[in-house]
């Protein structure tokens, strides 16, 4: 082949596409969806008009957005073919692969979705199906889990409260949605709902350039973010936290295994490959992380150690020279704790906020006609060799 091959091993400094979605400036802390300041639609917006603004480029109007929760609440029901599925995951199977299985066997479902010339009113519609039954889902994993009978959504509730009924009510039981664990909820999808090329939403545009499925796609992402350098991190940071108080609490003595080169240790929630000085998700969900335990009135040892952390390592000359800083997934953990959202539930948490995103990034680049994803290397195998036959080896 003519011309060169640039290697750039993860990309770290290739554009794979333009996009109008998402806008971060690494040096600065800024994110901004559609041009709105992450802070701003943190304290202001709610998730699904976050997620309209992500898909559709604007915020709603007050019809519009009316329209959009209708249609998505009418869609919320999976059918009782899908919930045979869950019967035959053992009780132990983690959530994420519950749902990347169930959302990937949507495809099946809607066959139609895999048209390639996908017109506009299947494109819609796959959209809103997915957006309406991935909470169902995600609550019916989780009560797989537990070994418990799944809730069917109540579409007299708004989104995070369904999602918190269909996770926590129990049969012998009223289950009264607090309020504030909702607000808090809102509050964590919208911080988690798109940041323009990271490697999840990489794994849907690339499984959504060969004309697969959105449900394959996404389906893909979710396995993508289940790793611990991704969304996996905010389990692991829990895990890791968890770990430090169990042995005592010395926040240094782990520090000093993260600077140590022989020790696989990694100090999970710190560090991001665009993020150089702050997150700024961080920011907003540290400071939520202590408003949300002092209305719940909860006292983890765990926000104290993170704290902790995060100040011996903003004055270690090994984490200031590689800039490393909390991310997004340092304090999300705690909060979700605090929310009674269970450990193994973390990441699918994190799915649930990104799927707006993943789902606004196929769009886009269907909709720009982009070309199937298929990056070159550069070879440094074996140079041509004869075959030499079995008996002669
Ligand atoms: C998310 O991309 C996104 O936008 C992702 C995300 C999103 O919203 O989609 O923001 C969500 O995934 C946040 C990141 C969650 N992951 C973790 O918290 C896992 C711990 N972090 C690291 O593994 C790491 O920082 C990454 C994966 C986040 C970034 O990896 P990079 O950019 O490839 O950086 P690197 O691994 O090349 O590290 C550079 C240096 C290395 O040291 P040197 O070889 O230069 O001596 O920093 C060190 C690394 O060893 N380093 C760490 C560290 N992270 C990087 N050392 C100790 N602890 C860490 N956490």
């Amino acid at each position: 082949q003519s011309g060169y091959i640039t290697l750039d091993y993860g990309y770290k400094n290739t554009g794979a596409t333009t996009s109008a979605i998402t806008f971060l400036d690494g040096e600065e802390g800024i994110l901004h969806y559609r041009g709105y300041p992450i802070e701003q639609l943190a304290e202001q917006s709610s998730f699904l008009e976050v997620a309209y603004l992500l898909i559709y480029g604007d915020l709603p109007t007050k019809d519009q957005l009316a329209h959009f929760e209708h249609e998505i609440k009418i869609h919320t029901l999976v059918n009782e073919d899908v919930r045979k599925i869950f019967d035959g995951f053992p009780v132990n199977a983690h959530p994420m692969g519950v749902i990347s299985s169930l959302v990937c066997a949507l495809t099946a479902f809607y066959p139609e979705s895999t048209n390639p010339d996908r017109n506009q009113e299947m494109i819609e519609l796959t959209i809103i199906r997915l957006l309406a039954k991935m909470p169902t889902l995600a609550a019916w994993a989780y009560k797989n889990s537990q070994g418990h009978p799944v809730n069917y959504p109540k579409n007299s509730l708004d989104y995070c409260s369904n999602f918190l009924y269909m996770m926590f009510a129990l049969p012998v039981e009223e289950y009264e949605v607090d309020p504030v664990i909702v607000d808090a909820m809102n509050k964590l999808l919208i911080l988690h709902a798109d940041h323009e090329q990271n490697c999840s939403t990489s794994t849907v545009r690339i499984v959504g350039s060969s004309q697969a499925s959105l449900y394959s796609a996404v389906s893909a992402g979710i396995n993508a973010l289940w790793g611990p350098l991704h969304g996996g991190a905010n389990q692991a940071v829990i895990e890791m936290l968890e770990a430090i108080k169990n042995d005592g609490g010395d926040a240094t003595k782990y520090l000093n295994k993260a600077k140590d080169k022989n020790d696989p240790f990694r100090l999970m929630g710190f560090g991001h490959r665009v993020y150089k000085n702050f997150d700024p998700r961080a920011r907003i969900i540290k400071k939520s992380a202590d408003q949300v335990l002092g209305k719940l009135g909860i006292k983890d040892p765990v926000l104290d150690i993170a704290k902790q952390l995060e100040e011996a390592a903003l004055s270690d000359p090994y984490f200031v020279e590689r800039k490393l800083y909390p991310n997004v997934d340092f304090y999300s953990g705690i909060i979700y704790r605090a929310l009674g959202i269970p450990t193994e539930m973390f990441t699918v948490m994190f799915a649930l906020g990104r799927l707006p995103g993943w789902i606004a990034q196929w769009k886009e680049m269907i909709s720009n006609k982009e070309p199937i994803g298929r990056p070159r290397q550069v070879y440094v195998g074996s140079t041509k060799r004869d075959y030499v036959p079995l008996d002669k080896r």
